[in-house]
């Protein structure tokens, strides 16, 4: 049997973190550059059950029945062998290999666990439509996020650019042109749940003031919203470093996100902003063709460990 091959890309949170987690709209981008690839493939000569993982990038190479309960490629594992009512696995090996960088805000989490439940179910001969892999996906991050909102794994499962508010059918967004992002990393590390719980207690402190931010950023994704759709794109610029300064003033930006978005204006980006969690992890500038390179070394010369320039294209809803 030949191996069964998966893969997830990455992703940008365009606008709307944070508020997304109190019922505001946020939009999402897939980073198609950045990639989850998983390999399942059939190990003959191991017992019933045998699940050996390997995944080099996080220095992993276990059997399934070692790892820690919790642990989400268990997890995901478990995930699938639920739905499928599957009580036993053959012999398999599972091989994870990632260039999505961990705790950066780039989705590393759910593209890991929609890889695993894609390849998993092809490989026991059901593989599971994109409601089902999303949904399992999130239950993952639940048990590893807290308070996740969903948007992690619905732009991850379905690789579209999507509109999306907690709870709700989202919504799939064709852009009008192509929208050339430079993805900046800090080189901080920030675990998306630290400042998700800080956002949480300030919320409870001063529930009024958050509140009044968040339907700020509600505006300003609504905007966007439509400006995805029919054009122009760089005109979503200013609204991004509208969405900057509101982030600024839910507390979740750092000195290091601040400099790295200054430093992409002054390169003549059209708009900058933190990007997913905040206090480390990414920033995303907004470029054109012509000036993405300039940018990109701006960002790279003010201190940015990695810089990814990614081209979200346009696409018409039937190709969904
Ligand atoms: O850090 P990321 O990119 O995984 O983004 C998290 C986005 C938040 O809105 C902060 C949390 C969430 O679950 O939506």
């Amino acid at each position: 049997m030949p191996a069964i091959l998966a893969s997830a890309p990455g992703k940008a949170i365009l606008f709307g973190e944070h508020a997304v987690v109190y019922g505001r709209p946020a939009i999402a981008v897939p980073v198609t550059q950045v990639q989850v690839k998983t390999s399942i493939t059939a190990d003959p000569l191991g017992p019933t059950g045998r699940v050996h993982i390997q995944a080099p990038g996080i220095q992993l190479e276990s059997d399934l029945a070692k790892l820690p309960v919790d642990d989400p490629i268990a997890l995901a594992v478990q995930g699938v062998m639920r739905v499928l009512a599957v009580d036993h696995l053959p012999a398999l090996n599972l091989r994870i290999n990632s260039t999505i960088p961990v705790a950066a805000g780039l989705g590393s989490g759910a593209a890991v666990s929609v890889a695993i439940l894609r390849a998993l179910s092809a490989f026991l001969g059901h593989p599971l439509p994109d409601e089902i892999v999303s949904a399992l996906a999130f239950e993952v991050e639940k048990k590893h996020h807290g308070t996740p909102s969903g948007i992690d794994n619905t732009v991850v499962t379905y690789a579209r650019p999507i509109f999306f508010t907690r709870g709700q059918p989202f919504e799939i967004l064709p852009p009008a042109e192509t929208i050339t992002l430079i993805i900046a990393d800090s080189g901080i590390k920030s675990p998306t749940r630290l400042a998700v719980a800080a956002v949480r207690e300030t919320w409870q402190a001063d529930p009024h003031r958050l509140d009044a931010l968040f339907d700020a950023i509600a505006q300003v994704t609504q905007q966007a919203r439509r400006l995805i759709t029919e054009g122009p794109v760089l005109a979503l610029g200013p609204l991004m470093i509208e969405n900057h300064h509101f982030l600024q003033q839910v507390g979740v930006s750092s000195a290091e996100l601040d400099f790295l978005v200054d430093a992409a204006l002054q390169a003549g980006a059209a708009g900058a902003k933190l990007s997913g969690g905040g206090w480390g992890g990414n920033m995303i500038a907004l470029a054109t063709a012509e000036n993405a390179e300039k940018i990109s070394t701006a960002l790279a010369s003010a201190g940015a460990k990695r810089v990814i320039i990614s081209r979200v294209n346009p696409f018409t809803r039937d190709q969904k």
